[in-house]
């Protein structure tokens, strides 16, 4: 049986149920009330006439008898009155009495027998009618009985009517439940059935235009999420299959998320990657009552998530999301991405304190501008050193109660968080590789020479097999900080640090992004497209026509205040861009808990308006400044959308927003303008390169981006893709994880360098 019928007769049999049930007992509950009506009818007569027929059954006078219920016996509906000798022959009756009552006057009878008012009802002589008796008592003695004899039937007329009537509300009511039933099951059920089974046959044979958004709302909606990422997960192994065809044929040199899989199993011989960072690649926070899970900005998460999804294994990083702790289990994991889980996180949770003095105070306000040198002071505090110290000590017990069940395991420390942690790991597993990673510049001996803590961190770093930087540069100036400060021997030919008979090797490992990028297989159609277009046309709220954007952490290494400068500049050289060129800055608040940074927001936001109120022509103006965290659901439509892409850091180890702009541009357009201090400028030749210190070279870079032949700007943005496809993340792990794999262990220094702690 459909599914439509079924639903309508369970439905029509439970309404009937209900008014069966509801109209018996209004049924029940009417005639209770008609009967008592007559009751107390007959009993106000037969009360009335007690008196008289007292008298007059003393003085024997039927004849008056006779004459007083005539004159009592014809008020409305009242059929007659008779009364009765003690014997039961009846000795006065009303003219018009029905005989047949007179022979079984059953009520009466039993009235004056028990001595009490007796009332039934009898159906005789067309019609139901109800009786009452009455006993006659002289001298406290029953000698008499009286019978008020009523018409019933309109009481069962009543009763009959109120069936009827209930009857037709229930043909109405069924009518109507069928046809709502009808509509409901076709609008939320057969319908959304309908077109999700349309949809996925669009997947099943690969037509991915179709794959737009699975219809939304009633009853599929719970579906909706998972039938997505299914979807998601099929035209991304679709466009994954179908790209690791296209480079097979092309060139056996390309990296993908396969490729290095397959990488990884061989070189680990199926173990587990352990990765430390201090900023976690899920973080959930409580956002209007709603605990979210987000993507943090920042580089390390970008480049890092996509390795530890294609190899699986534990990513350790502090918890620092305030609904953290209520995700995940006791021991703080979690699988993850939450949607489609491919690796662990390890949680990690330290104090407010520890917090303060290792995250925001040694690393955010001592190494951060030490190594950027942007012109903020570097601050060095005891408590925070203590702190960075202790945090460090507390995340190596983790990674060692993590990697206790592994040997020789493969661990890669990130950033400047962890300088101490691989000498802290290495002094207690010798048999582990250990790499660590600085995503950020290193500055010269002279530079680096004003930290306190100098040696002990460069001696925390030679714990570890492998230092990786961005460039070349960036190792050169750790072997001469090494060299400077510590007693080693430094290998120029090899780039490697001997000391007490361990080696570190220090190498240059130019971080990149995911390409293809896995989130472009479901977005180039050109519905999405277009839809994309309307996405940022109204989050930026005017009409568009020269776009450029930034996207960055707010932060003062990041030049975006030059930036503004620039965009200021370039309008006063070129004032026919007035109303036509609109610069939107992606700017993700970042650190704000530091004076500095808080600081440069109410900057940058100064900046914004007065160039703003310079500029602005009605509903027109030069800056639209999205100061939020941004995902990259809003960060690409943005950069497939921009004329230009402006990375102006002051000092930067690589920037992968400059990498993920040129990743997304499948369409081979858009131009980007790229800062020469940062790493990327190194690999991406092809932008124009600018200082960002130079507020009239910017502003010219600008006018040249939008300027630029279409042919040019294909010719340079096929030479940037091509460099990214080829030194995309994928290669960048592989690189990594051979070279860590190639290490002698265990170093046969094991002790000394416990001593150095
Ligand atoms: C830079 C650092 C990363 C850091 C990121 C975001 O890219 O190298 O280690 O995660 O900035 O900064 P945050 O302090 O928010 O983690």
């Amino acid at each position: 049986m459909k599914i439509t019928v079924r639903l309508i007769v369970s439905l029509v049999l439970a309404a009937a149920l209900v008014a069966a049930v509801s109209s018996y007992i209004q049924v029940e509950e009417e005639g209770g009330r008609m009967t008592h009506e007559l009751d107390v009818r007959a009993a106000v007569i037969a009360d009335g006439l007690q008196e008289s027929i007292r008298v007059l059954l003393q003085a024997n006078s039927p004849v008056r008898l006779k004459r007083l219920v005539d004159r009592f016996g014809n008020r409305e509906r009242l059929v007659g009155i008779a009364v009765f000798d003690s014997g039961g022959a009846n000795i006065a009756v009303s003219t018009g009495f029905p005989p047949s009552f007179l022979e079984s006057a059953g009520p009466v009878w039993e009235a004056m027998a028990r001595d009490e008012k007796i009332s039934a009802y009898a159906a005789q002589d067309g019609g139901r009618k109800h009786l009452y008796g009455v006993p006659i008592h002289i001298e406290g003695r029953v000698l008499g009985g009286l019978l008020v004899l009523h018409d019933a039937s309109y009481i069962e007329a009543r009763l009959d009517e109120i069936w009827q009537r209930n009857f037709i509300r229930l043909l109405t009511n069924s009518f109507f439940i069928i046809l709502i039933t009808v509509l409901v099951v076709r609008w939320s059920i057969t319908g959304p059935i309908a077109r999700v089974a349309q949809w996925m046959r669009g997947l099943r044979t690969g037509r991915s235009s179709q794959i737009v958004s699975l219809p939304r709302g009633d009853i599929l909606e719970p579906l909706a999420a998972e039938v997505t990422l299914l979807a998601k997960s099929l035209a991304v192994a679709r466009a994954a299959a179908e790209e690791e065809a296209r480079l097979r044929v092309e060139s056996g040199s390309l990296w993908t998320a396969e490729r290095l899989k397959e990488h990884v199993r061989q070189e680990l011989g199926g173990k587990s990657l352990f990765l430390v960072s201090n900023r976690e690649p899920y973080m959930h926070v409580r956002q209007g009552g709603i605990v979210e899970c987000i993507v943090p900005a920042g580089g390390l998460v970008t480049a890092l998530d996509p390795i530890l999804q294609a190899c699986g294994g534990v990513w350790i990083a502090h918890g620092s999301g305030d609904s953290d702790r209520e995700t995940c289990d006791i021991k703080g994991r979690l699988p993850v991405p939450p949607d489609d889980p491919h690796y662990t996180l390890r949680r990690v949770f330290i104090t407010k304190e520890e917090e303060e003095g290792y995250y925001y105070g040694f690393s955010n306000e001592g190494l951060w501008p030490l190594c950027h040198i942007t012109h903020t002071r570097p601050l060095f505090r005891l408590q925070d050193w203590v702190s960075y110290q202790r945090v460090n000590e507390e995340f190596a017990e983790v990674v060692l109660e993590e990697i206790a069940d592994e040997d020789n395991p493969l661990v890669l420390v990130q950033d400047y968080h962890f300088a101490l942690l691989p000498l802290l790991i290495k002094s207690k597993r010798p048999d582990a590789r250990v790499a660590i990673f600085w995503h950020i510049p290193w500055p010269n001996p002279e530079v680096f020479g004003i930290c306190p803590w100098k040696q002990e961190i460069l001696l925390g770093l030679l714990g570890a097999d492998l230092i990786g930087f961005h460039i070349q540069f960036h190792s050169n100036n750790f072997l001469e900080t090494v060299d400077r400060f510590l007693e080693s021997k430094i290998n120029w030919d090899q780039f490697t640090v001997e000391r007490k008979g361990a080696t570190t090797a220090v190498k240059p490992f130019p971080i990149s992004v995911a390409f293809p990028s896995p989130d472009l297989a479901l977005s180039s159609t050109a519905e999405n497209r277009r839809k994309e277009r309307e996405m940022v046309t109204k989050m930026v709220g005017m009409p568009i026509q020269h776009l450029a954007v930034g996207v960055d952490r707010i932060d003062y290494t990041k030049g975006i205040i030059e930036r503004f400068k620039a965009v200021e500049r370039f309008l006063e050289k070129h004032p026919e861009y007035i109303g036509q060129f609109t610069f939107a800055e992606l700017g993700a608040p970042s650190r704000t808990h530091i004076k500095r940074y808080h600081d440069l927001m109410a900057e940058v936001e100064e900046t914004v308006d007065k160039i703003n109120w310079r500029y602005h022509v009605k509903d027109w103006k030069p800056i639209v400044f999205l100061k939020a965290h941004h995902g990259h659901q809003t960060i690409n439509p943005f950069y497939r959308m921009a004329n230009v892409c402006m990375v102006t850091s002051l000092h930067d180890g690589m920037n992968l927003v400059a990498k993920e702009f040129i990743a997304s541009r499948d369409d081979e357009d858009g131009t980007l303008i790229l800062s020469q201090f940062t790493g990327a400028s190194r690999e991406l030749q092809d932008a124009i390169i600018v200082n960002p210190y130079d507020v009239e070279e910017m502003a010219d870079a600008i006018y040249t981006a939008l300027t630029m032949s279409a042919a040019e700007r294909k010719d340079r943005m096929q030479r940037m893709r091509n460099v990214v496809k080829e030194r995309n993340v994928y290669r960048w792990a592989g690189n990594i994880v051979s070279t860590l794999s190639q290490v002698r262990i265990p170093r046969q220094t094991s002790e000394p360098l416990r001593e150095e702690l």
